[in-house]
């Protein structure tokens, strides 16, 4: 890659998995109930319905990790958090007008596998009873490989679940010992095994590149392993380095971490490698096999990104329960409160636990679907009534250097994504971002673009 657009690019910026970004959710609800109304509005306009669950628990702490989380080895906290969860799905139900029809269902961590199989099925069983399940639903959880049991997968299984998805993280066992994770080699291979065993037909496998002391040998090795166990698809994180939220980040020194044209050659090392075994680019950091629904969506246009990642599906109304936990009516979003403690307070005591949200008005409705649509299709368009919008002409004129820089082709109402510029998707939805525009931020939010 041409290495000084890389060092211009290099920015802080965000992954845009919501647009607003959390730190801009600045339209609040009037009160945690309106947000109910949303809510069953979202479902009498559509009964489709995406879940997600958030089960926060870690026995061990992966110094990396920038996820929600609580380290304990106290599995006696698994009841109480569930019938938090069930309370809280029992106030949406009570909202709704009509039966959802559930279409996905994700459980994200956290370590989803911290808890037992039967207290999961306890939990999912209450859950399930409740939705119509669509004939075509994807249903598919995080999976630690060291806490993964037969049990798991076959539970999960069993309740309709077909995808799992195995963080790895990268398969050099030093390397993992590094950032305190416990995790073998063997355990990823058991997890995969038993995983298409027992028939889950789609197992995806999280890696990350810039971790620290990380090389393009340990990504070569890497490949290697995903030439032989073949997961159905990858997804290729960029380390997200945020020390400043994620104290756990100071365990290493940052004269480990590779950064700028060297931890993107890891990159794209492992993108020439996986495409090399057959893999296709999907969107950002994410690859798939061809027969993979996320490779069809991507060939059918069909392809949507939300809170859960890249999915061929799209709902209207993604619900998420939980601790920290985001939900989205697509005009609305809305946050759980963060720690354990206050979310199962409030749920406790009959109230919603929200800690923010955010009403979009008709720019943010734009601005969202342009971002959408540069993620997924990279390529977006507007109407000439848009274009003659202030917001959207401002975005032009940050638009012109990516043009001359040749990371994007401006057409009359419409732009696409040059190859060049696929490497620059995270910037090039950045010129879009009205909110972030009109207030930048004093101190540090956002992890680097590369
Ligand atoms: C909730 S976590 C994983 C679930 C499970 N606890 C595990 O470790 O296998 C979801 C994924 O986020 C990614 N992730 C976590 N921290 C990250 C960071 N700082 N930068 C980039 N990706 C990160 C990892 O790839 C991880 O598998």
């Amino acid at each position: 890659m041409n290495t000084t657009l890389l060092s211009k690019y290099d920015v802080a910026a965000p992954r845009y998995t919501s647009y607003p970004t959390v730190p801009y959710w600045s339209e609040p609800l009037p009160e945690p109930a309106a947000w109910l109304q949303h809510v069953s509005s979202a479902v009498q306009a559509d009964r489709s319905i995406s879940l997600y669950i958030h089960l926060p628990f870690c026995d061990s702490l992966c110094t990396y990790c920038g996820c929600n989380k609580h380290i304990t080895k106290n599995h006696a906290v698994e009841h109480p958090y569930i019938q938090a969860v069930l309370r809280e799905w029992a106030m949406y139900r009570d909202a709704m007008p009509v039966k959802p029809v559930l279409r996905e269902l994700h459980l994200g961590g956290g370590t989803p596998t911290f808890f037992s199989p039967e207290n999961l099925q306890f939990l999912l069983e209450n859950i399930l009873q409740d939705v119509e399940i669509a004939p075509q639903h994807d249903f598919g959880f995080e999976a630690h490989p060291w806490s993964t049991t037969e049990a798991h997968l076959q539970t999960l299984f069993n309740l309709g679940f077909r995808r799992v998805s195995i963080g790895v993280q990268d398969f050099d066992e030093d390397l993992m010992r590094l950032v305190n994770r416990r995790q073998t080699i063997d355990s990823v291979v058991r997890c995969t095994e038993l995983a298409r065993q027992i028939g889950y037909d789609s197992v995806n496998y999280d890696l990350i590149f810039g971790l620290p002391k990380q090389t393009l040998t340990h990504i070569q090795e890497d490949a290697r392993y995903i030439a032989r166990l073949k997961p159905d698809r990858i997804a290729f994180y960029s380390y997200a380095h945020v020390p400043w939220l994620k104290r756990s980040q100071c365990a290493y020194s940052e004269e480990d971490l590779p950064v700028g044209a060297e931890k993107r050659k890891l990159y794209e090392e492992g993108r020439r490698l996986f495409e090399t075994e057959g893999y296709v680019e999907i969107g950002m950091d994410h690859f798939a096999l061809p027969h993979d629904s996320l490779s069809k969506a991507l060939g059918d246009k069909t392809l949507h990104r939300n809170f859960m990642g890249y999915t061929p599906y799209k709902t209207r109304l993604m619900i998420g329960l939980g601790a920290s936990a985001i939900g989205d009516t697509w005009d609305a979003f809305m946050q759980n409160e963060k720690t354990i403690a206050e979310y199962q307070q409030r749920v406790q005591a009959g109230e919603l636990p929200v800690l923010r949200s955010h009403v979009l008005d008709e720019t943010d409705q734009s601005v969202r679907s342009h971002i959408l649509r540069l993620m997924t299709t990279f390529e977006t368009q507007w109407t000439p009534a848009e274009a003659e919008q202030e917001w959207l002409q401002q975005a032009l004129g940050r638009l012109e250097p990516l043009v001359l820089d040749g990371l994007i082709m401006l057409e009359p109402f419409h732009i696409r994504v040059t190859e060049e510029g696929r490497n620059f998707l995270r910037n090039i939805c950045m010129a879009f971002d009205a909110r972030y525009w009109k207030k930048q931020p004093e101190g540090r939010l956002f992890s680097q673009a590369v």
